[in-house]
């Protein structure tokens, strides 16, 4: 009887983002031409675990899907193994599940999973692991917020879509002379803000780690009308709040199966200060704008990096860990480190200085 090839699954979990179908190439690819292991793709994030979908990717199948934005797997951000909704008696009720979706795997033949994903993702990966799960991380995200690697991949082309969009919003703000509020994503963090903030010259930047005061805001308006500036752009995240306030979300729907949706706070924010400058004031949610579409080449090509290297890390036997971003280099840090803890901008990060050397309001007295 021959010795049968290794097997390893990949799964993309978590909100989808620009880069995942070039990590899955990179990681695919590599595996099979460089250390002769066959790669099973695991459908829907966790969810495919649990339920026991997986299909096998051959080099053919991941040909083409390098600029390819989304996840050609499927991803799913409401399916934690530990957590799983099961309807028991017509009621939604959540159960542990993780001993089935190891048992799938051990089924298959799967050795070992490689898996793309955020904080939540990193953090069930990490759970799996303690129970036996010899797992692989690559940090996505378009929030940027994951803690252990300098960037994650998917952050450089949400900033490019927002940063053209704040470009655009320009000019018709000029025309108008109104001012312009432009909501971007960001639950906890204010990097994609900050950066899509910073590119296309915001006159205010509002994050989540600094609590806004309404009344610097306005005056930052009145401020550019008495130079002559008739018109102004707002770039705020969605977790933004003003201080003393609280965070915006939208409607629960039962689809949002408990996972509150946020989103909102640019159209509040929009009705005050208009009520407080008398300016007209108008708003624009980029939404999941920020998420589709193809990647940069920035992140085409740290998504490679990352994929070449994870598959490295599984054909060595280095599990438990999380490619990351650390300067030039590509390392690998502890999934415990990363599990269960967020990065967000430090509140003397030197692009929220640069942003007020250029006149740029963060909200808060300066
Ligand atoms: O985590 C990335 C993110 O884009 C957040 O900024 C945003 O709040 C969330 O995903 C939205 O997720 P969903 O598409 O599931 O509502």
């Amino acid at each position: 009887m021959g010795i049968r090839r290794k097997r390893i699954g990949i799964l993309t979990g978590g909100g989808d983002c620009p880069g995942l179908n070039a990590v899955i190439r990179a990681v695919t690819k590599s595996l099979i031409s460089r250390f002769d292991i066959e790669v099973f793709g695991i459908e829907d994030g966790f969810e495919g675990l649990v339920e026991n979908r997986f299909r096998p990717l051959s080099y053919d199948d991941v040909s083409g899907i390098l600029q390819i934005g989304g996840t050609i797997l499927g991803t799913s951000n409401k399916a934690d193994p530990f957590h799983y909704p099961v309807t028991e008696g017509g009621e939604v009720v959540s159960r542990d599940l993780s001993g089935r979706a190891l048992a799938n795997m051990e089924a298959a033949g799967l050795e070992a999973v490689c898996c793309l994903g955020g904080d939540g993702s990193m953090t069930i990966a990490q759970a799996l692991r303690d129970k036996g799960l010899k797992v692989v991380g690559v940090p996505k995200t378009i929030d940027n917020d994951l803690w252990g690697t300098d960037v994650t991949f998917g952050y450089d082309s949400a900033v490019s879509v927002a940063a053209e969009a704040i470009d655009r919003i320009h000019t018709t703000a000029q025309s108008h002379h109104r001012v312009m509020v432009v909501e971007v994503m960001g639950r906890y963090a204010g990097w994609l803000a900050l950066g899509a903030g910073v590119a296309g010259g915001a006159d205010v930047i509002l994050i989540p780690e600094l609590d806004f005061d309404l009344e610097t805001v306005c005056e930052k308006f009145r401020f550019r009308r008495r130079i002559g500036r008739k018109f102004s752009i707002v770039c705020v995240a969605e977790g933004a709040k003003p201080r003393g306030g609280e965070v915006v979300f939208q409607k629960e729907t039962p689809a949002s199966r408990g996972r509150p949706r946020l989103g909102g706070i640019g159209t509040k924010l929009t009705e005050e200060i208009e009520e407080k400058t008398g300016l007209e004031t108008r708003v624009t949610i980029l939404g999941h704008l920020q998420r589709s579409g193809t990647p940069t080449p920035f992140d085409r090509i740290l998504a490679t990096r990352f994929g070449v290297a994870a598959a490295e890390m599984i054909g060595r036997g280095e599990f438990g860990r999380m490619a990351a971003l650390r300067g030039e280099d590509i390392v690998s840090v502890p999934l415990e480190e990363v599990a269960g803890r967020m990065k967000t901008v430090p509140v003397n990060h030197p692009l929220l200085k640069v942003a007020r050397c250029v006149g740029t309001s963060l909200g808060v007295d300066d």
